[in-house]
């Protein structure tokens, strides 16, 4: 299969969506000539163009897309070509209603916007395959391509008829007969058995709570349907071009798509990411995307999109402060990325996004985003050929599945502040504050590789994930699990005692009385450490370890158990308490930080032979590097020490 590197073939991937439809054509000749200054050596291209491909139902205009490929291609511009599907144009939706989403309560999603197409349609199917394979036909022999890009962060559900049937298809195919469907959703609850395949439907707006296990295949099938989608459009333009890689880019930690099931269909894992440039986590929400796409991947990635300055779908989008683009360009590197590029190339006078940066923005070639876009270009081509098809090693994993997440997100649960990408986030942060470098895996995945694994909130495990867990810890690997580990199996439904007794037993839990949640703001006390957000009141077994709650209800009961190398932790430990004990834990499985004595702000990552130092802040810091090392950046050696100014970084090698 061809993968990122027949595309990257030795270099870093930069540049962006560019939707030269919007512009009159005197602008693609300004675009490319800023692009070669800035080093732009990749563009997706066609994101958004099905309007303009097929004006009405059947046409093909392809003269406009001929004309910018040739224009690309005499620039040395690589093209990422990109199938239309996302935003049908309106006259698919006017001809075809039933290509038109619904949402729970029946309202259809109009055209207007984007992404108002069904999975589920045959009709929309049909045209997204016959544009595919138009397109695909046309620029297989182009010099130009490099790579295709499937559609744009597919994320509709539909709860329309047609999405009905196959809904009903889809659970016939996993259940086989109506009884096994009963019973895994438990419908004996509140007379919900089912007496025909027909009486069933994706979960529409009820009077009260929903089947919950009816909402988790729903789900299942949601990210199962958007694959099909995917997958079709894939298997046409592989046919025209077996040699180029396809993808499809990811929103991160999107609850709608099972991307580990996702990236297993994939050439290459591409992610677009945005964190807040206000939030004094963004690099750490950045870190954590970055080190999950990796993970996908298993090896390099594509940051597909990210915005130069300010995005323009918040409550208040601030810009990029100078510098900052270019570090989160670098920390993607860093982790791994052998693509960094941008939505979009040019920033848009009309429009919904007109007000979200481009590279070049609407202040153009002199403005300040465009001359840091140039300076970043020059950086990347700098440290390419050292960096390009790197890996990064990592000593410990953290495990994160959607189907966990689905199942933990439901009504009825004890706790609504628990929230499930926040949990993750807390331990990941714990982990980088540490130093610690992480991969992500998904429970049933080979974790032997790692000496830490560490799993935040697995609250549904299937028999095979509890399996490995167990087997992992018997093959010599340390383990640490958060509250509420292995409640439930995979139908959501709760395990004998309330953790799986497997479980139990490694942890040296003799009995899980009750769940004690806490309300916002409240905080437990435990032995030496403060902890938030939920707490349990369990008796300990064959304990090695514990650590007691203090004062309260359940205080002297452990709020940490370990038993051998399996540790539980039935609370959310505040920031500090959660980093020090798993960089403790982590020690003692013989994992460390990737360099000793980093400042606060400064991260540090190895991909490579190379040690990637990244300064969060905006003070100059110095940063103890024992040996005498080359900066890619700045071309010039450093012994001992390192001085990083404002947003600094530096790209060591021995
Ligand atoms: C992404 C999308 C782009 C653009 C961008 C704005 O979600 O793929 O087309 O809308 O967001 O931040």
């Amino acid at each position: 299969m061809p993968g990122l590197d027949d595309a990257t073939r030795g270099r870093l991937l930069f540049g962006g969506d560019y939707n030269p439809e919007q512009w009159p054509e005197e602008t693609w000749h300004e675009d490319v000539r800023l692009m070669k200054a800035a080093r732009v050596n990749s563009v997706t291209l066609g994101v958004f163009s099905w309007s303009k491909l097929e004006p009405e139902p059947g046409a093909r205009e392809f003269g406009w897309l001929d004309t910018l490929m040739d224009l690309l291609h005499e620039h040395g511009i690589g093209v990422v070509l990109a199938t239309p599907t996302s935003s049908p144009p309106p006259w698919m939706g006017r001809l075809h209603p039933d290509t038109l989403p619904v949402t729970e309560d029946g309202r259809t999603e109009w055209w207007g916007g984007r992404q108002h197409f069904s999975h589920s349609s045959a009709t929309y199917r049909r045209y997204a395959a016959a544009i595919t394979e138009d397109l695909a036909a046309r620029y297989a022999g182009h010099p130009a391509l490099t790579m295709w890009h499937i559609n744009n962060e597919y994320c509709t559900a539909d709860h329309g008829d047609e999405a009905a049937a196959a809904f009903r298809r889809w659970l016939r195919a996993r259940y086989g007969t109506l009884d096994a469907l009963n019973t895994a959703w438990g419908t004996a609850f509140w007379s919900q058995g089912y007496d025909t395949w027909d009486g069933i439907l994706p979960p529409r707006l009820p009077h009260y709570m929903r089947n919950p296990t009816q909402v988790l295949d729903f789900r299942r099938f949601t990210s199962d349907m958007l694959l099909e989608c995917y997958a079709a459009e894939r298997d046409i333009v592989r046919r025209h071009t077996p040699h180029l890689p396809v993808t499809s880019n990811f929103m991160p930690l999107f609850l709608g798509q099972d991307a580990w099931r996702w990236a297993e269909e994939e050439d290459v894992v591409s992610v677009d990411l945005y964190p807040d440039p206000r939030d004094p986590l963004g690099a750490q929400h950045g870190a954590l995307v970055q080190d999950m796409t990796r993970s996908q991947a298993r090896g390099p990635w594509m940051l597909m999109e990210q915005a130069a300055g300010p995005v323009n779908w918040r409550g208040v989008n601030h810009p990029k402060p100078r510098g900052l683009n270019r570090l989160w360009s670098l920390q993607a590197v860093a982790r791994g990325a052998d693509a960094v590029c941008f939505f979009q190339w040019r920033q848009s006078r009309q429009g919904a996004e007109k007000f979200h940066s481009g590279m070049v923005s609407h202040a153009g070639e002199e403005g300040r985003t465009f001359q840091e876009v140039k300076q970043l270009g020059a950086d990347l081509e700098r440290i390419a050929p050292e960096t390009a098809g790197r890996h990064v090693t990592a000593g410990v994993a953290v495990l994160h599945d959607w189907h966990s997440w689905w199942a933990g997100t439901q009504d009825g649960r004890l706790s609504g502040e628990v929230d499930y990408p926040d949990v993750l986030r807390a331990w990941h942060r714990a982990l980088w504050q540490a130093h610690l470098t992480s991969d992500f895996a998904h429970p049933e995945h080979d974790l032997t590789p790692y000496p830490v694994v560490v799993a935040p909130q697995l609250y549904a495990l299937t028999d095979a994930a509890i399996g490995n867990l167990l087997a992992y810890v018997r093959q010599g690997g340390t383990l640490v699990c958060g509250f509420q580990t292995g409640v439930a199996d995979q139908d959501d439904r709760v395990r004998p005692g309330g953790m799986d007794a497997r479980l139990r037993e490694l942890f040296g839990i003799r009995t899980l009385h009750e769940w004690w949640p806490l309300d916002a703001g409240e905080s437990v006390a435990c032995e030496g450490f403060g902890a938030t957000l939920w707490s349990e009141e369990i008796e300990a077994g064959e304990a090695d370890e514990v650590i007691p709650y203090r004062g309260g209800e359940l205080d002297g009961l452990p709020a940490i158990l370990r038993r051998g190398r399996a540790w539980y932790v039935s609370t959310l430990p505040e920031p500090g308490a959660l980093r020090d004990l798993l960089a403790g834990i982590a020690a003692g499985a013989g994992v460390g930080p990737v360099l000793d004595g980093l400042p606060g702000q400064v991260e540090a990552v190895r991909r490579g032979e190379l040690l990637f130092l990244l300064h969060h802040g905006r003070e100059p810091v110095t940063v103890e590097v024992p040996g005498t090392h080359h900066d890619l950046l700045t071309g010039t050696d450093v012994t001992d020490r390192v001085t990083l100014g404002r947003y600094g970084a530096a790209v060591l090698r021995p």
